[in-house]
C-alpha cells in the first residue's frame, strides 16, 4: 500500500514538473537569429540601416546606453516597420524576444509583434516609438 502511495506521489510530482516545463517552454523558445545593434543617438533619433533585416530575420534589437530597455524594430511586411520599447507594461520588466512576439519572465505575460498584450497579467500594449522609413534606413525617434 505504501508503495502505491509513493508511486502516486512521484507520478503526480512528475506530472506537475512536466506542466511546469510546459509553462517555461515559450520562454525557452526564443528566436536564435535576432540582429542586435549598438546604435548612436543623435538629436533624439537613431538611424537603422535596412540591411539589418533579412529574409530570415524580421527583428532587430536596438541597444543604446541612454535606454533602460532595448528597442525592438519589427518588420511586419514590405515597408511596414514598427518600434517597441521592450519594457513589460505590467511591472516594468525587460522582455525577451521569441518566435511569436515578446515574453516577460517575471509573471508570464506575452506580447505580439504588434505590441499587443496577448497573455495576462499585462493588459496594456507596449510603448511604441515613431519610426520613419527614409531610403535605405529607418529613423527611430526617441
Ligand atoms: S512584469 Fe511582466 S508580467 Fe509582470
Amino acid at each position: 500500500m505504501s508503495d502505491r502511495r509513493t508511486f502516486l506521489k512521484q507520478s503526480c510530482g512528475l506530472c506537475a514538473s512536466m506542466l511546469g516545463i510546459g509553462l517555461v517552454l515559450p520562454a525557452l523558445n526564443s528566436c536564435s537569429s535576432i540582429a542586435a545593434i549598438e546604435a548612436n543617438l543623435s538629436h533624439g533619433a537613431i538611424e537603422i540601416p535596412l540591411y539589418n533585416f533579412t529574409v530570415e530575420n524580421n527583428l532587430v534589437l536596438v541597444k543604446n546606453k541612454a535606454f533602460e530597455f532595448d528597442v525592438a524594430i519589427v518588420k511586419l511586411g514590405e515597408g511596414n516597420f514598427r518600434a517597441f520599447n521592450l519594457e513589460c507594461s505590467h511591472q516594468s520588466n525587460p522582455l525577451i524576444p521569441t518566435k511569436s512576439g515578446f515574453y516577460c519572465n517575471a509573471h508570464g505575460s506575452s506580447f505580439s509583434f504588434e505590441g499587443k498584450a496577448m497573455k495576462a497579467p499585462a493588459q496594456n500594449p507596449l510603448q511604441e516609438f515613431k519610426l520613419v522609413l527614409n531610403g535605405d534606413h529607418l529613423v527611430l525617434m526617441v
